[in-house]
């Protein structure tokens, strides 16, 4: 991780871009565009209208076009429906295009697996791949500007927004956020296969009290800066042009009109100079957090906190009549300023329209479908295998797929699903099927409807079940209950669906659950009495085949979780980097933290997931014990293959600051690897820990790297490490 204070000297690089030769071009442009344009057309340019889910225009909006009065639409989307009202836009006197924005999550209509499932990867260059396939795909059907990544850490499981993200942990949602904007954007926002990101939501949403959705995140400034803030810097640093504040209220001022977020720190500390975009009806919903008393003030207010651009609502343009003063002219001019420089960073003014052939060939090219097929195994994470029960033996011939999810085309593609189409889908059921063919029999059995909390008849799948070789009982959640405005008070399992299982155990067949979710769930009876559990997330469009890969040995798993399980509700907020406390936990003193009724651990920790090969690693190694604190940790270990198949690790570097001013976390992921190694071989991983990422922000708002020693832990999880002590001096 790169400590922010180090990022604000780098920042202003990447934005100073506008001021070479082709940028003083553009510059000049701008000045004047800006020159003709009334104030009413400037704050049309600041607006940005909703279209119809399924991607056509509202006649109001290309009416507002027409008009010139426009600065785009979301949702809006295809060479077709862009086409029309670009075309309305173009035909305006000052002829400037409009831009077409989306959420285009985890794949445009090639959907990838959900964020936190890609995440479990732990692998780095197949999100930036993903991210690279969704943005052809999107600017291919003319939509430029994405709503992604969402860089917010999540340790709330409650929270339904958890599927979206990179998880718990800063370094890993860092990583991954950096990855997705290199993909979306690559070094050329104007190219045809490539898009603006957007990064949200800024900043401490998923700290959302309670896990519940859009509420206030009660996070101190140094929790902001240690933990929250460092992937949307991360993000920036990787050239993120744009960025979307929270809902939520940051010790009780709301994000979207909070000027120390917004100004202070984007702008000024961090350089910032790209567009910032409230979210939905963010402005108008200024007078449900009670802090505007109309829509007008609520727009100026919004306008003076920093926002350039209003998504959904009016006030801004509806507080016309208070923004006459100078200081409120200049404050719009430099909105607009911003807004025409990424339209031209974009490349709109000279590609304005989508080409309908090229968008015929990118949607789900078979290239995207091998991707997403190879991005599915890679997600899946091994949390549980008693006697090599997976892979699925060659012998089983007759295979029962049960559950409500073995089937659900719509819950492959997950929440945020883009433009992607359930029946696109693949599903396990049709992967084994395909897969058997003549030489088996796939017993499946709907086991009733999937589409709510519960099904209707568990006993069919376990008559199906009862006549098979081998059981695969696919369960978990519907896609609909993660996501946006879908935080749970429960994480159990829903109704039924244990039923299910305890039945096809009973029969005493070999059997597998796998596990669909986009979020951790309290399944203490599988862990405890399952032989093997799959976690495969929502695979996206060749979910089905990705998941059978795995199932079947063709792939070898290697995800790791990306967030900690808990074993109840109770136990949250629990993740792998708590601080020690006063009275560190110890199972026999009844006198230090922990709960008297639930065991402290977690149900699965952070890092956590299996092989079906055995991996040793060795003891980081160095050959110094003494580190410069302006230098670099340098360390390496090795990594044997013991089992009989080749495999992937994902080795994992934590340390600890021993001793410092103020409490630290027990451990910190600082750095990860992810190798190959053939079986029966031993490959070295080497390690390189910039010191100043061993830092901290202090109550006083300064970053701070003390000398001293540390701990360093390396392992295949979070729970199972080997240590070394270094010194920083
Ligand atoms: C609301 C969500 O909070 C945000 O993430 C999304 O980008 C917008 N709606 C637009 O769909």
């Amino acid at each position: 991780m790169i400590p922010p204070r180090f990022l604000c000297l780098a920042l202003p690089l990447l934005f100073a871009a506008l001021t070479t030769a082709r940028g003083q071009d553009v510059e000049a442009k701008v000045e004047e565009i800006l020159s003709k344009l009334t104030l009413e057309e400037k704050l049309g340019q600041l607006r940005l209208v909703d279209g119809h889910a399924g991607g056509g225009w509202k006649p109001q909006h290309r009416y507002l076009a027409q008009q010139g009065l426009l600065g785009g639409t979301f949702n809006v989307r295809g060479t077709g429906p862009t086409g029309e009202m670009q075309r309305a836009a173009l035909a305006t006197r000052h002829k400037i295009p409009l831009v077409f924005a989306f959420d285009v999550v985890h794949g445009y209509r090639t959907i990838f697996p959900v964020p936190l499932g890609e995440a479990a990867s732990w692998d780095l260059e197949l999100a930036e791949k993903c991210a690279a396939v969704a943005a052809k795909e999107a600017r291919s059907a003319n939509v430029s500007w994405t709503f992604a990544p969402m860089a917010d850490i999540a340790r709330d499981p409650r929270w339904g927004r958890i599927v979206e993200g990179a998880g718990e942990d800063t370094v890993l949602t860092s990583a991954f956020t950096a990855a997705r904007v290199r993909g979306f954007q690559g070094n050329n926002i104007a190219a045809p296969d490539r898009m603006l990101s957007c990064l949200k939501h800024f900043a401490g949403s998923g700290a959302a009290e309670g896990g519940r959705d859009y509420n206030i995140a009660e996070v101190s400034v140094r929790s902001l800066r240690e933990t929250h803030f460092p992937p949307f810097l991360a993000g920036l640093a990787a050239g993120a042009g744009s960025i979307m504040p929270t809902f939520s209220a940051i010790d009780g001022v709301p994000a979207t009109s909070n000027p120390w977020l917004l100004q202070d720190v984007l702008r000024k500390e961090w350089g910032f100079n790209g567009v910032v975009v409230t979210d939905y009806d963010a402005v108008g919903q200024l007078a449900n957090h009670r802090v505007a008393a109309t829509y007008p003030a609520a727009g100026l207010l919004a306008l003076q906190s920093g926002i350039t651009i209003e998504m959904w609502g009016s006030c801004m343009v509806e507080a016309e009549s208070m923004m006459k003063t100078p200081a409120n002219l200049k404050l719009v001019d430099e909105a607009v300023r911003n807004v025409l420089r990424m339209k031209f960073k974009l490349g709109l003014f000279d590609k304005p329209f989508g080409d309908p052939a090229r968008e015929k060939a990118a949607l789900l090219n078979p290239d995207h479908l091998k991707l997403t097929r190879e991005a599915a195994s890679k997600a899946c994470v091994l949390l549980k295998n008693e006697g090599n029960t997976l892979p699925i033996p060659a012998s089983a011939k007759k295979i029962a797929i049960v559950g409500p999810l073995a089937d659900d085309r719509t819950s492959l593609i997950g929440s945020w699903s883009g433009d992607g189409r359930p029946e696109d889908a693949v599903t396990l059921v049709d992967a084994v099927r395909d897969r058997l063919g003549a030489s088996g029999t796939v017993i499946h059995e709907s086991a009733g409807n999937a589409s709510g909390f519960s099904f209707s008849r568990p006993s069919d799948g376990v008559e199906a079940a009862k006549d098979a070789d081998f059981v695969l009982v696919v369960i978990g959640e519907t896609a609909d209950m993660s996501g946006e405005a879908a935080s749970k008070s429960s994480l159990d399992l829903p109704p039924l669906q244990l039923d299910l299982v305890q039945k096809v155990h009973a029969l005493g067949k070999p059997y597998a659950v796998v596990l669909m979710t986009g979020r951790p769930l309290t399944v203490g009876w599988l862990a405890e009495t399952c032989p093997a559990i799959l976690l495969t997330w929502f695979g996206g469009t060749m979910g089905g085949p990705g998941i059978a890969d795995v199932l079947f040995g063709d792939v070898n798993p290697s995800g790791k979780l990306p967030v900690t399980f808990p074993r109840s509700v109770g136990q949250i907020p629990l993740t792998y980097n708590l601080t020690p406390t006063s009275r560190p936990y110890r199972a026999d003193d009844k006198w230090t933290s922990k709960y008297t009724d639930i065991s402290s651990s977690p149900l699965w920790a952070f890092g956590h997931g299996l092989s079906y090969t055995d991996f040793e690693i060795s003891q980081p190694m160095s050959s110094q014990l003494r580190f410069p604190i302006d230098g670099k940790v340098t360390f390496k270990v090795s990594v044997k293959n013991t089992g009989s198949r080749d495999g992937d690790e994902i080795v994992q570097a934590y340390i600890r600051d021993d001793v410092a001013s103020i409490t630290r976390p027990n451990k910190e992921l600082k750095a990860f690897k992810r190798v190959s190694v053939p079986a029966g071989k031993s490959v070295m991983v080497d390690f390189e820990i910039p010191a100043k990422d061993l830092g901290f922000w202090t109550p006083k708002g300064e970053y701070v790297v003390e000398p001293g020693s540390f701990t360093l832990m390396v392992g295949d999880s979070s729970e199972s490490v080997q240590s070394a002590r270094f010194y920083l001096e």
